[in-house]
């Protein structure tokens, strides 16, 4: 299977003409890595539409940052993954950026992951061990928690659910996880997966991940690709990375 790179763009970039100039600069880069590469692009929810019509007719994916798990209702400023289904393909669930600052908890990302499966979409659960808890040695305590709240039950559906690995103590602060450790745990959270029935689990890593380190990790057997935030802002940066990730060749013998 391919290894994709997924471009969490936060709340960037600050205006839609920056938002599609950033899409229309890594375009030709994805379209022409395709072949060995899947790119998906996830932008704030209101640069959705102009994000996807840059990319029309590519195979470059389009997703959402997160969704609620009613299909509507009285939830002021809410965005339900019903909705967000005619607009991407993807949706990030359970990042720690939604648990940390605006309280999400196990059950509630449980609730988003069902709800964006039901909707169709393709869904990326982040989980990750902050960083007293690294710490503390209590990271596969926590992954495992993370993950078994949020996926138990799941089974059929698995398929369309990509893991990301995000130590939050690396995400945004340049220190990159041991690419050595953070692949032991994503072996761990790989075995769960299909020890709960998925076929072809794909863990992805996530924190400060940039052109230069990679292909450290999509190099791993264990490891499906990245989630990449800072570095997806920098349309040269990421269309190197695209190219260097091609470069290690995904051809399906991956584990
Ligand atoms: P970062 O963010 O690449 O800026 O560390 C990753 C993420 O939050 O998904």
């Amino acid at each position: 299977m391919r290894p994709l790179l997924a471009a969490n763009w936060k709340m960037n970039p600050p205006t839609l003409d920056q938002a599609v100039e950033l899409a229309l600069r890594v375009a030709p880069v994805a379209r022409r890595a395709r072949a060995r590469v899947e790119v998906a692009l996830l932008p704030p929810f209101v640069w959705l539409e102009s994000v996807a019509g840059v990319l029309r007719d590519d195979e470059i994916g389009v997703g959402a940052q997160d969704c609620h798990w009613e299909r509507s209702g009285a939830y002021t400023g809410e965005v339900s993954a019903a909705m967000l289904s005619g607009w991407c393909q993807w949706v990030i669930c359970g990042h720690s950026e939604r648990r940390g600052y605006f309280g999400e908890t196990d059950e509630q990302v449980a609730r988003k992951v069902r709800a964006g499966l039901d909707a169709g979409l393709n869904v990326i659960l982040c989980v990750g061990e902050r960083e007293e808890e690294m710490v503390a040695g209590r990271t596969e305590a926590v992954v495992t928690h993370q993950l078994g709240a949020a996926l138990e039950g799941l089974a059929a559906d698995l398929g369309r659910v990509v893991v990301a690995y995000e130590p939050v103590w690396a995400i945004g602060t340049g220190r990159n996880a041991d690419p050595e450790r953070a692949g032991a745990t994503m072996a761990l959270i790989r075995q769960m997966l299909v020890g709960w029935g998925a076929e072809e689990p794909r863990v992805l890593y996530g924190g400060s991940v940039n052109a230069g380190n990679a292909t450290d990790y999509v190099g791993l057997s264990v490891c499906a690709g990245c989630l990449v935030g800072g570095a997806s802002l920098k349309a040269e940066e990421f269309s190197t990375m695209i190219e260097r990730v091609a470069e290690l060749g995904g051809d399906g013998d991956r584990a």
